[in-house]
């Protein structure tokens, strides 16, 4: 049985479509199946960033009841690693259901070791029925305050909701000497903090390449820290597994 796993955040732009594609090459790099799902359905971008563009069936015409989601699945030149694709058109975009995403995403735990849904920022109606596809959440917050508070506010909602929470993300450190410090985050956050990602030009450049930094850069301090997450995203996984299974 696979695990079923929200990346989301209080904040956009704090790295959630950057974390979901990075932890999926990693995580199919050490040896799992991987599907990643855009349900950011306006702001798509994990397929770019993934490399993939012009799929024929997306994630938006399943939710619009014009394609079956086994259709709407590709590999990627990543081992391992498929992919469900968003439209970024906003015909597509008006004629999807965000309503029906939690029924067409929950099955595919049969079949994947991990399932990993880039969600939108906040806790608007596209957000929550993104997140409440997930059985387990990772939040992403960057080192600021009110991202911070704002990423707890989402935490707070999802675990009331019954997501079990893996921990957080802090990423982006280092861009300021203002930054809130790891340990002081974790107090305030009151979950475990997965993995430190710093702030590492090559994180950019590698979105913009569309190939995620772990294949593009392996040798860059973004992505060891990204093969660091996926070791302890897969160690808790196990953990879980042995207590529920
Ligand atoms: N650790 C990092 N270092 C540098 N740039 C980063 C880092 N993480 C993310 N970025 C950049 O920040 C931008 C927003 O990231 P993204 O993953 O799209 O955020 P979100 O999905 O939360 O809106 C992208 O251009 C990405 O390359
Ligand atoms: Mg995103």
């Amino acid at each position: 049985m696979g695990h079923l796993i929200a990346i989301a955040s209080g904040k956009g732009g704090t790295g959630k479509t950057t974390t979901t594609a990075n932890l999926s090459v990693a995580l199919g790099r050490m040896g799992h199946e991987v599907l990643a799902i855009d349900a950011d359905l306006t702001m798509a971008n994990l397929s770019l960033v993934m490399g993939i563009d012009d799929a024929p069936q997306t994630i938006h015409d399943v939710l619009a009841g014009d394609s079956d989601i086994n259709d709407a699945i590709y590999e990627t030149r990543y081992q391992n690693v498929y992919i469900i694709p968003a439209a970024i058109d906003w015909e597509h975009v008006k004629r999807a259901d965000p309503r029906k995403l939690p029924e067409v995403i929950k099955p595919l735990k049969h079949s994947y070791d991990f399932v990993l849904i880039d969600c939108p920022a906040g806790l608007q109606m596209d957000a929550m029925n993104a997140m409440l596809s997930g059985e387990e959440v990772i939040l992403v917050t960057n080192p600021e305050i009110s991202c911070i508070t704002d990423t707890m506010k989402v935490g707070i909602v999802l675990r009331k909701a019954g997501l079990a929470m893996l921990g957080f993300v802090l990423n982006r450190y280092g861009r300021s000497e203002n930054d809130i410090p790891p340990d002081a985050a974790e107090e305030v956050m009151e979950i475990p903090l997965l993995e430190v990602i710093p702030e590492d030009r090559k994180v950019r450049e590698a979105t913009l390449e569309g190939v995620p930094v772990v294949e593009y850069d392996k040798k860059s301090e973004g992505a060891k820290a990204f093969m660091r997450l996926a070791e302890e995203v897969e160690r808790i996984a196990g953990m879980k597994a042995r207590v529920m299974y």
